[in-house]
């Protein structure tokens, strides 16, 4: 493994792809910074310095990468997004301050007054009322059905519909879902299919190979393994982890560099 320098952290450059999923679970997202550390630094820092005000005008602006303030990015926390979107298999991830946050973060970024959901009737008590209560008052509508039952999907499907969200397993049934079939009714009606993937974690179940657009974590259940921490991730294309980053940005339920588990 060699390391390459980039601004002031080490980028291992050893070469990820084809790797299994436990080496990446190690190994994606890392950095280093000079000192050359083992293993993955934690900067519990709200703010980051500037070798200039030029520089900071410039980061600011975005027209510099580079950290700015711990709400936008922290390299903790970066790291654990790297990791998550080398297994999962995307773009991009995003990380969250719980699973529910990264629920919220997605509807908030991705879909509008107007817009219609249609959601498994057998998804976490709380996700349920978040679409039925918090994003009914924002002019969101969601229909719930049966995970299982296509002709039920298929039926609540309508033009405003503009997102299918889903737990396979769900949480607490274990109910499964065909993903493939869910994909092909969610992309035919223009609409972004969602899977919350917090039972299986990407070692057992990858939805992006099955469709999905966007994977949901509650990083607090089984990413995590050990009841250590409250957390969560959002996982998908650039455009779309855009949005999420930006709303996370401004409304700022972002994920600590302390959180256990994280680094
Ligand atoms: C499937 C599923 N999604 C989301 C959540 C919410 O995650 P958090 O408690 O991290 O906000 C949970 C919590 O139990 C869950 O089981």
């Amino acid at each position: 493994m060699t390391l390459r320098r980039e601004e002031n952290v080490w980028i291992p450059e050893s070469d990820l792809e084809g790797m299994s999923v436990d080496t990446l679970a190690v190994r994606a997202g890392q950095i280093r910074t000079g000192e050359l550390e083992h293993s993955d630094p934690i900067f519990p820092t709200s703010s980051f310095v500037y070798g200039s005000a030029a520089q900071a005008a410039a980061r600011f602006g975005g027209e510099e990468p580079g950290n700015i303030y711990s709400r936008f990015t922290n390299p903790t926390v970066q790291a654990f997004e790297g990791r998550i979107a080398a297994m999962e298999g995307g773009e991009r991830a995003v990380a969250t301050a719980s699973g529910m946050a990264a629920i919220l973060s997605t509807c908030m970024a991705l879909l509008k007054a107007g817009d219609h959901v249609v959601c498994s009737r057998g998804v976490f008590g709380t996700t349920n009322v978040l679409f039925q209560k918090y994003m009914a008052k924002f002019g969101v509508e969601t229909s719930f059905v049966s995970l299982t039952n296509m002709d039920e999907w298929t039926q609540a499907v309508r033009a405003e519909t503009r997102m299918l969200f889903i737990e396979t397993p769900s949480n607490p049934l274990c109910e499964v879902a065909d993903m493939k079939a869910l994909a092909t009714l969610a992309h035919d009606n223009d609409a972004l299919f969602v899977v919350d993937n917090c039972f299986c974690t990407p070692v057992l179940q990858r939805p992006l190979e099955h469709g999905a657009d966007i994977i949901i974590h509650s990083a607090t259940k089984y990413l995590d393994g050990q009841g250590r921490c409250v957390g969560g991730v959002v996982v998908g294309p650039n455009a779309l982890m855009d949005e999420v980053y930006g709303f996370l940005r401004s409304a700022g339920p972002t994920m600590s560099p302390l959180t256990p588990g994280c680094s």
